[in-house]
């Protein structure tokens, strides 16, 4: 059990825009960072993070919540590893506390507070064992390397170093069908549940035999995102058949959503502010051991749209570098295919074509960093790519070949969406076809770009409803609170959910006066406190509205507009109930607070 106390303390400690920063880089607009949501595709972002607030919210997808919720979200991690990682980041440790303690807190409050969740967090034990194996596993092939003469001298005559091997964390699995049995003698008893199986190491024969997937390979362990191993891919030493091995997919394993080297590499991705996307895992080592530290590689298949997508929620800038081959050429062209519904305006997808018969592990040995990244520069862009492919098919002296450029376009062109990109391409196909923009349109079913409708911040809308806007406030500055006559929230008669949910928030800040205090420039957001509330959503909801709120926002006038307009709506509401009776019924007082109320 983690005590809320320490929740709100960790919370004060880290930034919420470092840790999202961290995976999605932000940009800075106004008072709030804002990017593409990580968590639904989009365009222009509408994912937006307040570091006043700390808090992210997504205008797009609604995706709400405090840098647990985005660890969790993001990393699939579960509250309490969330909870960890953002400890471990600011140097924290993670207290525990009994789990009646923590039970009988939340009744008291009759709320569901942050640690209310972790009551129901179930570990999910396979996945840890996943997590395991695959760590040990690593372990034992990299001590094979150690001990294998054979596979050193083979890493060296490729000219992989002792510190690039250990980078990469490269090993090797030895001849022979049993080696990891005896190795994880504990996992043995559990037949096909074991968790060797699961991971894909060992293979189970229908008859029930089983043997290692990998035997004399080297073995290329392959992180995921979080930075654990989820796979390997093993390469035979000299000749054979399939010269690499990989993985098969597994409960931890999704070869078209990975890439090869992509969580090391991401800090130097960022540096560099591009990536390079090669074809093997000895061209990323390679590149690697001479430099050049942001490459990564799809897993032996087409880089997918899932791969893209990753990658330019990493950087703006994104080279292709593939073998000067037929199949390079072809790998390029489903990349760029698979890339162009992802295409963002200001965004760069480019094309580098080695020489014929060198791949970049070759090539940058021969030539070195420097003359590597010289060429990279040459990179073409997709669009010069995509053009330079479709006009090999076509015979533009001829009507029919213009046709066909046509033709072959539309399915392009049509899944572009990025409005300046998709601009340019047309232009293009119309200088090229001589078939003029407006006609292409047309032939094309491709609807002009319309000018977006500017986001002009106008006058701020105050809500209807006072509670609404009383939540508002008190989300944005909780002191509020101790400003609030609580008799004006004690209405009866007929229920408004907005009325609920700020008795609630009040209730809350009452049992929680410490979450108040904290709160000045920089303090979480109270919203972090009611997972599994069922006032989450509205809570998150107006808390969004909050976003734009800064310095320049006058508190104390909003604070008694909101109060002036709930003494109307109550004004309102008990004339009403005066005007509906009979007259013949109303005692005296009730006439005289009748005529008071008409007259205030
Ligand atoms: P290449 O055949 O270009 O390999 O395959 P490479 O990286 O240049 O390998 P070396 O230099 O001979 O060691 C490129 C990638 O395609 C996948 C692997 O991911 C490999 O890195 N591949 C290749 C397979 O998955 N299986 C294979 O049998 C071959
Ligand atoms: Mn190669």
């Amino acid at each position: 059990m983690i005590p809320s106390s320490f929740i709100h303390d960790l919370l004060g400690r880290v930034d919420i825009v470092n840790v999202i920063d961290r995976h999605v880089p932000l940009k800075k607009a106004g008072a709030n960072y804002n990017a593409c949501c990580p968590f639904h595709n989009e365009k222009t972002p509408s994912f937006t993070v307040s570091p006043t607030k700390q808090f992210f919210h997504c205008f797009g997808c609604g995706a709400h919540g405090s840098p647990i919720n985005f660890l969790m979200e993001y990393s699939g991690m579960n509250f309490v590893e969330a909870v960890t990682d953002l400890a471990t980041s600011v140097g924290m440790q993670v207290p525990v506390q009994s789990m009646e303690r923590n039970r009988s807190a939340n009744l008291e409050s009759g709320l569901s507070p942050i640690d209310g969740e972790y009551l129901e967090e179930s570990t999910t034990a396979s996945r840890q064992n996943l997590d395991e194996v695959m760590r040990e596993a690593t372990q034992f092939y990299r001590e094979q390397l150690k001990q294998s003469e054979k596979a050193v001298a083979y890493l060296k005559k490729r000219g992989l170093s002792g510190e690039t091997a250990a980078h990469f964390a490269i090993g090797y699995a030895p001849g022979g069908w049993q080696n990891l049995e005896a190795v994880f003698s504990g996992y043995k008893s559990e037949g096909s549940e074991s968790p060797l199986i699961q991971a894909g190491l060992v293979i189970v024969t229908d008859d029930g035999k089983q043997y290692d997937r990998f035997r004399d390979r080297v073995m290329f362990p392959i992180l995921g995102h979080k930075g654990k191993i989820i796979g390997f891919g093993g390469r035979v030493l000299e000749q054979g058949e399939p010269k690499y091995l990989n993985s098969p997919e597994t409960p931890i394993f999704a070869k078209g959503h990975e890439l090869y080297n992509l969580f090391s590499a991401r800090r130097a991705i960022r540096d560099a502010g591009c990536v390079i996307v090669v074809e093997g895992y000895m061209d990323v080592v390679a590149l690697y051991q001479h430099g050049v530290e942001y490459a990564v590689a799809a897993l032996g298949t087409a880089t997918t749209a899932f791969q893209i997508q990753k990658l330019l929620r990493q950087t703006d800038e994104v080279i292709f570098c593939f073998d000067g081959d037929v199949a390079g050429n072809k790998a390029a062209w489903r990349a760029m295919e698979n890339s162009l519904p992802y295409l963002v305006d200001g965004k760069n997808l480019s094309f580098l074509f080695l020489p014929e018969g060198e791949d970049p592990d070759s090539y940058i040995n021969q030539f070195g960093k420097e003359v590597f990244e010289e060429l990279i520069k040459q990179a073409i862009p997709l669009s010069v790519f995509l053009f330079n492919g479709l006009l090999k098919e076509v015979d533009l002296q001829a009507s029919e070949g213009r046709a066909k450029l046509v033709r072959d376009a539309k399915p392009l062109l049509k899944q572009v969406t990025a409005p300046v990109m998709a601009l340019m391409l047309l232009k293009r196909l119309a200088e090229l076809s001589g078939i003029s923009q407006n006609e292409l349109e047309d032939l094309l079913q491709i609807k002009p770009v319309s000018s977006k409708k500017s986001r002009e911040k106008a006058a701020r809308p105050r809500p209807v409803s006072p509670y609404h806007w009383l939540i508002q406030i008190l989300l944005y500055q909780p002191v509020y609170i101790n400003k609030l006559d609580r008799g004006l929230l004690a209405v009866s008669g007929e229920l408004y959910e907005e009325l609920e949910v700020l008795r609630a928030l009040v209730e809350f800040l009452d049992v929680h006066p410490q979450v108040i205090n904290g709160t000045s420039a920089s303090s979480s957001s109270i919203v972090t406190y009611f997972r599994d509330n069922p006032y989450r959503e509205l809570l998150e909801k107006i808390e969004s509205e909050t976003l734009d709120w800064d310095d320049t926002i006058d508190l104390e006038a909003e604070f008694s507009g909101a109060l002036e307009r709930l003494q109307e709506v109550q004004r309102k509401k008990r004339m009403t109930e005066l005007h509906n009776k009979p007259l013949s019924q109303l005692t005296e007082r009730e006439k005289q607070e009748l005529k008071a109320l008409a007259m205030s």
